[in-house]
């Protein structure tokens, strides 16, 4: 029998089976897109987990490095990424000095984070005036799904949200970068829809950490997923969450 998968290469297996879909792709190219990419301007990706970004921010002309607090992370994005520029840091106190960046990107971080106006600040320090700022991800009390059982599917949302650090950090991304002195800040908002077979991983795995932390009952849970089941053997799942991505200029001190 092999070894147990840790929650590191579960995080690992559920970002590669979602970062390759077409939605995922074309967002990431809306941050490099927000970024202002130029030649050689030294861009970091923070909270990188595997490196993909950094690897496609390097391919776009960015001197592009990825920083992450989780060492089996970084391994794997060396692993991928050989030529890559991966460093260990916490968003809250990063690597860099003062005005280094011309950009800093967060994807899918701010909400494990307790106080990411603490990492906002940060990107503020880090990058040079003009510098560009970018975050995104899902707000994890917003998750839409059809079910059989709609209240016990709004507790199962309800109770998955309640056990990340801060989630709903990306309904506050815009205020998160005016409050830390941002400028020029938008916002905009792109749904994913997952259904049929492509939902059931994601569903299962939020029903699960809601039964193992004692949120449902075993029956309960067993009763969700088995509808769940039914619908993506029939093509019926169905999940819908919005991801946020806001982007700001850092001006010039006054
Ligand atoms: C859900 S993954 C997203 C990875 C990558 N941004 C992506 O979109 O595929 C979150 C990543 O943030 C990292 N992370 C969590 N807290 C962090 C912190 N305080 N500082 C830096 N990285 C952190 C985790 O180790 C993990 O790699």
């Amino acid at each position: 029998m092999g070894a147990m998968p840790t929650p590191i290469d579960e995080l690992v297996a559920l970002l590669d089976a979602h970062d390759v879909k077409p939605d995922a792709t074309r967002l990431r190219a809306r941050t490099y897109e927000l970024l202002a990419i130029t030649p050689d301007a030294v861009m970091a990706d923070v909270g990188c987990g595997t490196g993909r970004a950094v690897a496609e921010m390097a391919a776009l002309g960015a001197h592009a490095i990825g920083v992450d607090l989780n060492e089996r992370m970084l391994a794997t994005a060396h692993d991928r990424f050989a030529e890559g520029d991966f460093r260990l840091g916490d968003a809250a106190a990063l690597p860099f000095r003062d005005g280094e960046l011309r950009g800093y990107r967060a994807d899918k971080v701010l909400h494990a984070l307790p106080e990411p106006e603490r990492a906002v600040a940060e990107a503020w320090r880090v990058l040079a005036p003009g510098g560009r700022a970018v975050l995104c991800g899902q707000d994890w009390d917003t998750f839409v799904v059809d079910s059989a059982h709609p209240e016990l599917t709004r507790a199962i949302v309800h109770a998955r949200a309640d056990r990340v650090a801060t989630p709903r950090a990306a309904r506050r991304y815009r205020n998160l970068l005016l409050g830390a002195g941002f400028r020029d800040a938008a916002v905009e908002v792109h749904t994913t829809v997952l259904t049929g077979a492509d939902a059931l991983p994601v569903l299962a795995k939020l029903v699960e950490a809601c039964r193992a932390g004692g949120d449902v009952t075993d029956a309960e849970a067993g009763a969700w997923l088995a509808d769940q089941r039914e619908r993506a053997a029939d093509d019926r799942a169905f999940l819908a969450f919005p991801i946020f991505i806001a982007s700001a200029t850092r001006p010039p001190s006054p």
